[in-house]
């Protein structure tokens, strides 16, 4: 196995994602940042100097286990001290699953700011399936509100949302219409110039896609293409093929397409909203079938997805992936413990919060692994939040008669080795007939989906029907509005795990809770992660 290394210099730049001058977290002067390709087994180490004057930062690496390094998850108050400007500090951790990941900032609004990448696992074995060559997207969603105003509004009361996003970006490229805007835009600025998947006329390609969007759920598909999709969060499934692809923030996916249209055109890639009543126009970017020009744009207009509300169509796809048979582990038939999170927007002192089983997640200066390893008291409420909401009769289809909810920074924890259930519980917001869509992702572990659900989760009924014959394994799972979702896990990762809502927006009110484990067997902390909050005198 080889070290890969990288020396990282994050900044702020002035960059034009969709046209529209902006500012945003650039490393070493790229935006989206570098792509980490590693070989399955393979040592990541990233230097990383926060060079922005006036923000500290952290970097998850979305999707990677971190077993053995649980203080470089990258995430802020939870597994190390963030990095102060000026400061550098060194992630080291060990890839140990091939699979299409990625890296965002996990810091207040930083992945929105544009702070992400690719992190590619190549299989050290022979893989389920063949293909030509490579091609790889990260999607998301683009503001040109600054982050701050962003966070301002919704730390407000009266609360300001963000909106809807003016663009929607694919490898970082989207197109606004610059007659709209009174901001310095120019349509030329090659910084916008669609992203280019160039392709040989005849050739599989394996198009590893993953979606960092701060709000948006999105749906993804190619002009007159077919996509087999064979991989889901670094997991073969049962290949699937499709018109197009949901892609939920914090899910990546591979799929094979075959460049077996007529050779004289390129095509549309396109991105569009789902399950929001979309006020932004499609993404686009060009498969450009060589030698054509990858100049020659398409002459159809960009494609179309399904009616944004169709979520019998969404539904139905998530439940399309399952595990490809002999190539992934199957979960444990029972489990040791049962959470059942309900999640819910309410008000806390008049401001407009997230909470799960009424409890709105506050993390704490002090981060959780140093404060859990070293015993610091006062650090955080180890009183641990309760498992299962009340009233058990609550009525997930109205808003919540009593929005009254509390901040709270209290963990669940697991018995080393217990396998944990999950059910995900949603409900109507504070606005009468609305539910939205959440997708959860857990740091630390894949999990299993066991299974989706309408209406209120009935653990009589509803655990017998769960799959443990191929459930897929994911990190990321989409809890559809007014549903239920059920996954299963080992807690067999020592360290502390967030487990929250991967819209950044929805994190950053709240939407959040927190999972520990095997703390005793986690090895001594670097300093480096430490120093901040009540852990200045662990510093060795
Ligand atoms: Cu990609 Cu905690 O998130
Ligand atoms: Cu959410």
């Amino acid at each position: 196995a080889k070290v890969r290394f990288h020396k990282w210099k994050l900044n702020y730049q002035t960059w034009a994602p969709d046209c529209v001058e902006a500012n945003i977290i650039s490393i070493n002067g790229e935006y989206p940042g570098p792509t980490i390709r590693a070989l399955e087994g393979d040592t990541v180490v990233v230097q990383l100097e926060n060079l922005m004057p006036t923000e500290n930062v952290v970097i998850h690496w979305h999707g990677i286990r971190q077993r053995g390094s649980p203080w470089d998850d990258g995430t802020a108050s939870m597994s190390q001290c963030a990095i102060n400007a000026g400061e550098t500090y060194v992630y080291k951790f060990v890839v140990d699953r091939p699979g299409t990941y990625f890296y965002h900032g996990h810091y207040g609004l930083q992945r929105s700011a544009g702070l992400y990448g690719s992190l590619i696992v190549d299989a050290a074995g022979k893989e389920p399936f063949t293909y030509h060559g490579e091609l790889s997207i990260v999607l998301n969603d683009w503001w040109h509100k600054s982050t701050y105003e962003q966070a301002v509004g919704l730390s407000s009361n009266p609360f300001v949302w963000v909106g809807e996003p003016q663009s929607l970006l694919i490898e970082g490229r989207g197109k606004y219409n610059c007659s709209a805007t009174s901001k310095s835009c120019n349509a030329t600025n090659t910084q916008c110039s669609p992203y280019i998947l160039p392709v040989q006329p005849g050739n599989t390609y394996r198009l590893r896609i993953a979606s960092v969007a701060s709000l948006s759920a999105l749906n993804f598909l190619i002009q007159g293409h077919k996509m087999t999709v064979v991989e889901a969060d670094g997991h073969y499934v049962e290949p699937v093929e499709v018109d197009n692809l949901d892609v939920y923030s914090g899910e990546s996916y591979s799929v094979l397409i075959t460049a077996n249209q007529d050779h004289s055109q390129n095509y549309w890639a396109g991105v569009n909203v789902r399950g929001r009543q979309p006020k932004t126009p499609t993404g686009v970017a060009v498969l450009n079938y060589l030698p054509n020009p990858s100049a020659r744009l398409p002459a159809a207009a960009p494609p179309q997805s399904p009616l944004w509300n169709d979520y019998a169509y969404s539904r139905a796809l998530a439940k399309k992936f399952v595990a490809l048979k002999g190539y992934e582990e199957l979960p444990p038939l029972q489990s040791h413990r049962q959470l059942i999170l309900l999640n819910t927007q309410n008000k806390i002192n008049g401001y407009t919060k997230w909470a799960i089983n009424n409890i709105s997640l506050l993390p704490p200066p002090t981060p959780y692994l140093a404060a859990m390893k070293y015993k610091i008291k006062g650090a955080y409420d180890t009183t641990p939040p309760p498992d299962v909401y009340t009233p058990r009769t609550y009525n997930i289809s109205i808003p919540p008669p009593n929005p009254n909810a509390v901040e709270g920074n209290g963990v669940y924890v697991f018995k080393s080795n217990s396998v944990v259930d999950v059910i995900l519980q949603n409900a109507n917001t504070l606005t009468a007939n609305n539910s939205e869509i959440h997708p959860w992702h857990l740091h630390g572990h894949a999990f299993w989906i066991l299974g989706y659900g309408e209406g209120a989760f009935d653990p009589a009924k509803d655990t017998k029907n769960y799959n443990t014959e191929n459930p897929p394994l994911r990190n990321t799972v989409p809890l559809f509005p007014y549903g239920w979702t059920a996954l299963r896990f080992k807690a067999d990762n020592p360290g502390v795990w967030a487990f929250h809502c991967h819209l950044e927006a929805h994190l950053f009110m709240g939407m959040g809770v927190m999972f520990a484990e095997g703390i005793e067997q986690v090895g001594r902390l670097p300093s480096a992660a430490m120093g901040c909050g009540l852990t200045k005198d662990k510093i060795h």
